[in-house]
């Protein structure tokens, strides 16, 4: 059976810096705060000239498809991970088969927000060892500024998103021990409501247990996204980020763990562990329960901000740009987020 490796990869950001202090225009925070909770210096948001979702995934897809020494036309599945899609539906993965003139490939939307492309990407490695796919693009990509809470009630979201987009191209290799060695998924959705959006959705405003039995005849037709939920600021994300935080720093050593005892590895070998990008703190966190040292973790929060699904795949896409990685390297990926979600997957270079 053959393994999957990962072949090219690419990122792209939008050039439009927003600083800390930025926010100040609209929200009571401060540069302070934000890099003494998060570690976030600044971010990057979509430019308004149309930039989506989808067209930044199209960007860091290209130069993924590019490096991978292969065309458009050569990929034969898509799977692209974001929790912010152009539309509610259909999802980005035929946007973006529209727009890179691809084939008539699968593609498929994975809705796993922080932990997505980890999913995407153990997706991707079944249908590679199946020998189901050769050249399969999986892409991260999220535009969160246009959809954020960026009054003072909404301010401990809003700070920490920014927007990008990162992408791999994956394909098989039959040279031993290389490629994806495995990856390993998680959830418990007993706290699927500590970070979340709710509209558009069909729960209407009942997503507790009240059960809607007759419909409201002024409720029919909004029960997606009525006048009472943008009034009260219910089409914007929320999270209990206290209580994320403290399942985030359990789970996020756990999944690497189990990673490392499933192939009979230490966190020594680690060369380098890229965690998802959710807070400096959470990093910091989990490298001293893994002693790891300061080469050992890649971190680049500060830059960009929580991108969710894309930031796995910028930071490794940045890395491997720095020389950070190298052949015959272990890489660890690890991700935890809404849902909750989480994993792990673990590469030899
Ligand atoms: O990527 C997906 C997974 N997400 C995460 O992993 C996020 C996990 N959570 C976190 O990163 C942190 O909880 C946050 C960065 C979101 C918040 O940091 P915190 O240290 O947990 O702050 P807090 O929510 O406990 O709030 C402390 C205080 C509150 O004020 P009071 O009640 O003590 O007066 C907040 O209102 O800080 C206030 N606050 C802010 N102040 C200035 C919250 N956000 C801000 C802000 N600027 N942006």
């Amino acid at each position: 059976m053959p393994q999957t490796k990962i072949a090219g990869l690419g990122y792209y950001v939008p050039d439009n810096v927003i600083t800390n202090n930025d926010l100040l225009k609209y929200m009571d925070t401060s540069d302070e705060w934000i890099i003494e909770r998060t570690g976030i210096k600044e971010r990057r948001y979509a430019n308004r000239t149309g930039e989506t979702t989808t067209t930044m995934g199209v960007k860091a897809a290209t130069i993924a498809i590019e490096r991978a020494g292969i065309t458009a036309q050569d990929v034969d599945f898509i799977i692209f991970a974001t929790l912010s899609p152009d539309y509610y539906f259909p999802g980005c993965g035929v946007l973006l088969q529209r727009a890179m003139h691809m084939k008539e490939i699968g593609a498929l939307d994975v809705r796993n927000q922080c932990s997505g492309f980890v999913y995407a990407l153990s997706i991707a490695d079944q249908f590679i060892k199946t020998g189901m796919y050769k050249n399969i693009l999986v892409v991260g990509s999220e535009k969160h500024s246009f959809g954020l809470d960026f009054s003072t009630r909404g301010r401990n979201i809003s700070v920490i998103f920014g927007d990008g987009a990162g992408a791999v191209v994956l394909q098989p290799t039959s040279e031993a021990g290389q490629g994806i060695l495995s990856t390993h998924l998680h959830s418990d959705g007993q706290s699927a409501e500590l970070l979340a959006m709710f509209n558009p959705g069909t729960h209407g405003n009942h997503w507790h247990e009240e059960a809607v039995a007759d419909f409201d005849e002024a409720e029919i037709g909004q029960m997606f996204m009525s006048h009472n939920m943008i009034d009260n600021a219910q089409n914007f994300p929320t999270m209990d980020g206290p209580s994320v935080f403290k399942k985030a720093v359990v789970k996020f050593p756990e999944v690497i763990k189990e990673a490392l005892s499933a192939n009979g590895l230490q966190s020594t070998d680690i060369n380098l562990l890229i965690p998802h990008q959710a807070n400096l703190r959470i990093a910091q966190f989990v490298q001293h329960q893994l002693k790891l040292s300061d080469e050992q973790v890649f971190n680049n929060i500060e830059k960009y901000g929580n991108t969710t699904a894309a930031s796995i795949p910028i930071a490794l896409c940045e890395a491997w740009e720095q020389g950070k990685i190298k052949k015959g390297d272990l890489v660890c990926l690890a991700a935890f987020g809404s849902g909750f979600t989480w994993g792990s997957a673990l590469i030899r270079w």
